[in-house]
């Protein structure tokens, strides 16, 4: 790990392949080593259950494989972030099946951005909304599987503690809304870095997706959606511009079973192509400290 110390702010993408490690349990063993705070996925934006209880190690996302995940950084819209992220593929996808995992420089996605678009960020920010019904009321993005809890106490303080303005309907359904800048400056080079998630969690991408489509629901019962921190819609020519530049920017990136993938997760932007057939890549998160 001492590679990925001295490397990581400088190579914001490290591969690394052909070590002796194919297992869930040889993950548990590397994740052990990491220095850093392991972060936990509590509050996190997609279903994503821990492989092993209180190992900090996640199945990615149980999204259903057909769609590809935007671009994204991890955890960007609450008041903690997660620095390094740590994937491993158990399960590589067959060749042709998909399940590339796409990067992209954040610097990079900022500089082909429109200035007249960054400005606006800069100056209101980002609001991001979530709504996370009850499981008596749905099986999906309930919030007992983002908070990982059956006990209503429990998620309102992790998300307290995560978000600004937290709420819930007679209904036990659970609102949170929370404004951060759409830059946030690296914990190492103090850079400010274009760290937002104003695309991934508006709610067109919801309205793309095929368990949404055809469906006529209001804006705040989407899972997530995102505004400019003063509380206006983002326009959707500039949602449309923001996907644009940050896909063109970006890398594909296949799996080999036993990859060790580490990210600086303010730097970089990952995302999933969609696939067929089997994919298993796990996950562990860490902060700075
Ligand atoms: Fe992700």
């Amino acid at each position: 790990m001492d590679y990925v110390k001295e490397n990581l702010v400088y190579n914001p993408a490290i591969l690394f392949r052909g070590l002796p490690a194919e297992t869930a349990d040889d993950f548990l063993t590397i994740t052990q080593a990491i220095p850093g705070k392991a972060m936990s996925y509590a509050g996190g934006g997609v279903p994503r259950p821990q492989v092993l209880q209180k190992s900090g190690i996640y199945y990615t996302s149980t999204e259903d494989e057909v769609y590809s995940i935007d671009l994204h950084h991890e955890m960007a819209y609450g008041k903690s972030y997660t620095s390094k992220l740590f994937f491993f593929c158990v399960q590589e996808p067959a060749d042709g099946c998909g399940g590339e995992t796409p990067l992209v420089k954040s610097s990079d996605i900022l500089s082909d951005l429109d200035p007249e678009v960054v400005r606006k960020f800069k100056e209101k920010g980002v609001k991001y909304a979530r709504y996370l019904p009850d499981k008596s009321s749905s099986d999906y993005m309930t919030w007992q599987q983002q908070y990982y809890t059956n006990n209503r106490e429990e998620a309102e303080t992790i998300a307290r503690s995560l978000f600004d303005n937290v709420y819930w309907d007679d209904k036990d359904n659970m609102y949170w809304s929370h404004v951060n800048p759409a830059f946030h400056p690296h914990p190492k080079t103090g850079e400010k870095i274009w760290f937002n998630q104003a695309t991934t969690h508006h709610r067109t991408y919801y309205k793309s997706l095929p368990s949404f489509s055809g469906t006529d629901i209001p804006d705040d019962k989407y899972p997530t959606n995102t505004y400019y921190g003063d509380g206006s819609e983002i326009e959707p020519e500039v949602i449309q511009h923001l996907r644009a530049v940050s896909w063109s920017c970006a890398v594909g990136f296949r799996w080999r079973k036993g990859d060790l993938l580490v990210l600086d997760n303010m730097a970089v932007r990952h995302g999933r192509i969609g696939f067929k057939g089997e994919r298993e890549i796990l996950l562990h998160m860490t902060a700075d400290t």
